[in-house]
């Protein structure tokens, strides 16, 4: 038996599965990754200078633009047979699956997932960068590059979490908790090297499979690593 045969198993005899994502996910969909030598979106930028507070009260236009460059892209790309079959098999195994995912792409949802526990946020929405006051109304906010309110000027953030910020602590606890009742982890297109996402690997007590056509960090906590595409691999583990 191969592995890929071996981990099919795993998944129809597993009761409960936790799928552990990262940008790899979404390449296929023409996402660029953070890590990748030459695409990637931290070879070209640095992220101190871009996904920080700091940076962001520095430079609020050039970060907020940044943003939306990002954010432009992912409305004009489509989930992948990846997100599809995770989706599908959700829909056809009802609460066998928890979905846990650094990405702030949507796509798992828009592919249809449910129950997405979006560790780093999502782009595709804002939110206010201090605590809001009574002036500080969502539907009236002036339009800008941030946009502000027009009481207060406080400014409206994309809801991401930058380096140095807490994960919400809702889906985090969440995320723990789907880690350490899975019998079965797959760890998709992550380098596992940002924590504390790439320490739930080592919360699964079951097996852990990594899906990824790289070396990963969390390669030595792996019963198996099927080196392979997202989009490739994951229909032929969950069909
Ligand atoms: P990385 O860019 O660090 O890693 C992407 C991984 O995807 C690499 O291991 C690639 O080998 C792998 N990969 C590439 N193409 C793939 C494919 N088609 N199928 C499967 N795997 C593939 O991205 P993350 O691990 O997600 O944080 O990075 C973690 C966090 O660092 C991100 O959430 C982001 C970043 O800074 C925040 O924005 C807070």
């Amino acid at each position: 038996m191969n592995d890929l045969e071996k981990v099919r198993d795993w998944v129809r005899a597993a009761r409960r599965i936790a799928l552990l994502s990262g940008a790899g996910m979404s390449a296929e969909s023409g996402v660029p990754t953070f890590r990748d030598a030459q695409t990637g979106l931290w070879a070209k930028f640095d992220p101190q200078q871009l996904a920080t507070e700091a940076a962001f009260r520095a430079k609020p236009r050039l970060v907020w633009d940044w943003y939306a460059m990002r954010r432009e892209l992912i409305a004009r790309v489509d989930p992948n047979e990846g997100h599809l079959a995770v989706a599908r098999f959700q829909a056809a195994n009802p609460g066998r699956l928890t979905v846990i995912t650094q990405n702030v792409d949507g796509l798992h949802q828009r592919a249809g997932s449910s129950g997405v526990l979006a560790l780093h946020g999502n782009i595709t929405e804002d939110q206010w960068l201090e605590t809001p006051r009574s002036c500080c109304k969502v539907e009236a906010v002036e339009a800008g590059r941030p946009p502000s309110c027009a009481g207060c000027g406080n400014l409206r953030r994309p809801a991401v979490v930058w380096f140095g910020e807490m994960l919400p602590p809702d889906a985090l606890a969440r995320a723990e908790q789907a880690a350490a009742e899975c019998e079965l982890m797959l760890v998709v297109g992550t380098s596992g090297v940002v924590y504390p996402a790439a320490g739930l690997a080592y919360r699964a007590p079951g097996k852990v499979v990594i899906v990824n056509p790289e070396p990963t960090e969390l390669d030595g906590a792996a019963h198996v690593v099927l080196r392979g595409r997202a989009a490739e691999v994951l229909p032929q583990l969950l069909s």
